[in-house]
């Protein structure tokens, strides 16, 4: 029995493929559209689950009635009133008819559970708001406790996003990097937004505070809650965490003594693969995030080396792509992180804000040597380490110290694995930065056709 599992409609659409326990493929629109958190799905994502199928059963990640009900309680009306906005008469012009529908927190919660390397867990689930459930705690596959609209962290997580001027249900990502570089002054006051009813935003609250100030003070809160709970529910020796929260990797580093497993992709674009164990209730054979589209060929290690021995900077495009936020080698920017220069040498092309460093990528049996980690390794950028030598790798490390590390093993992927350990023999340097390859305000390359764009643009060999 093949399925098919879908998210559209709300923010990052996605699709996935399952055979028995063997996830055949997923996917982003985005990365096909090339337009960033794309809530559409397009034919080119449709045409390449057709030649991964044909399936036989459609899953839908979220629960579309539900969801409109809550709607109408927030006072969304037109959106609720708008039938188009139904996943059923959306779909019919793939001509692809929905078999069943999962609630959204059951989604997030299958999608750990189901690829998570034990059995045994506590699984907490954090998002914005799906239908009406906000934080969700499973023993197992069985649902314990859940928080409701609008009492959410997600959402006030999402409101201060807003108003520290970034995109609200996209950028909380840059409201973490921001944290590291304010002072949280402004704990208590956050304490008291948090109790609100944050779907709105929470307007201009402290006008004369810095931005970065605010969003330590957020963050400091998100973290209290989040271990909060994590210390009165979850006594398991290993915890799940599932939902768009759980890229907060900052807060995820808090976290002690704790066997942590986080699917790559634990916000809603992974609730496409999610909802599907959610329905079978089968175990996934978790092999990796690299799902996506397939660039042919062998990792091109020479050619990369060679290139970071002329430039210093290179672009990798080979392989499947990641299925999740991250690049994680397949569709990679990844450069020298030795050096006071390099920094401004990728934000030529990255022009990311001062305050955000890049990560690096290196090897899983070198990490303890260069890093304190949180945990034993960390292949999909989900937590952060206190760097031993930031003055050596300014590019790769926050103002606090610390790095989103991603540590590279040769089962994760062999390819860029051997490329690490090449280019440690050929340097004594362990690491490489990298960053996603995509062109400024668009998602990451998919294809070769993408890859030749972005050498045209910012004349970078993508290899
Ligand atoms: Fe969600």
């Amino acid at each position: 029995m093949r399925y098919l599992g879908i998210n559209c409609l709300n923010h990052d659409a996605a699709m996935a493929i399952v055979e028995d326990d063997k996830i055949i493929w997923a996917a982003h629109s985005e990365r096909y559209s090339q337009i960033k958190n794309d809530k559409f799905l397009n034919l080119d994502i449709v045409s390449e689950a057709h030649m991964n199928g044909p399936w036989d059963y459609v899953v839908y990640y979220e629960r579309p009635m539900l969801k409109k009900a809550r709607q109408l309680v927030a006072g969304q009306y037109k959106t609720a009133f708008d039938y188009k906005k139904l996943p059923s008469v959306y779909l019919k012009q793939f001509n692809i008819k929905i078999d069943e529908y999962v609630s959204h927190h059951h989604s997030h919660m299958a999608g750990g559970y189901y690829t998570a390397p034990f059995d045994d867990a506590d699984i907490l689930t954090i998002d914005a708001i799906g239908e009406f459930e906000t934080i969700t705690l499973w023993d197992n596959e069985k649902k314990i406790k859940s928080w409701y609209y609008p009492n959410s962290l997600g959402l006030f997580y999402s409101a201060i996003t807003d108003r520290i001027g970034l995109k609200a249900n996209e950028e909380e990502y840059i409201t973490m990097g921001m944290a590291a570089y304010g002072e949280p002054k402004y704990v208590d006051y956050m304490r008291l937004v948090r109790q609100l009813n944050n779907h709105r935003g929470c307007g201009n609250i402290l006008p004369e505070a810095n931005e970065f100030d605010i969003a330590a003070s957020a963050q400091k809160v998100y973290e209290e809650e989040l271990l909060k709970i994590v210390d009165e529910y979850c006594k398991k020796p290993n915890l799940i965490l599932s939902g768009g929260c759980a890229l907060n990797c900052l807060a995820n580093s808090k976290i002690k003594n704790k066997n942590i497993w986080i699917m790559p992709n634990p916000g809603d674009s992974g609730s496409a693969l999610g909802c599907i164990p959610a329905v079978t209730k089968k175990k996934l054979d978790w092999q990796g995030p690299f799902l996506g589209t397939n660039i042919e060929g062998e990792y091109p290690i020479d050619s990369i080396l060679k290139e970071l021995s002329i430039n210093e900077i290179v672009g990798v495009a080979n392989g499947r792509a990641e299925y999740g936020p991250r690049a994680l080698g397949n569709r990679s920017l990844l450069a020298d992180p030795r050096g006071d220069e390099i920094k401004d040498k990728v934000n030529a092309i990255k022009r990311r804000q001062e305050f955000r460093p890049f990560a690096p990528a290196i090897l899983e049996e070198d990490v303890h040597e260069y890093f304190t980690m949180p945990v034993r390794r960390s292949p999909y950028m989900q937590f952060i380490a206190v760097c031993k030598y930031p003055d050596e790798f300014p590019a790769i490390v926050h103002k606090d110290g610390t790095s989103r590390v991603q540590t590279v093993n040769e089962k994760d992927n062999p390819g860029f694995y051997n490329l690490l350990k090449s280019w440690k023999e050929k340097t004594g340097c362990p690491m490489l930065l990298n960053t996603s390859l995509n062109i400024k305000g668009k998602p990451m390359v998919n294809n070769r056709f993408h890859a030749i764009k972005f050498e045209e643009k910012y004349n970078v060999k993508v290899v």
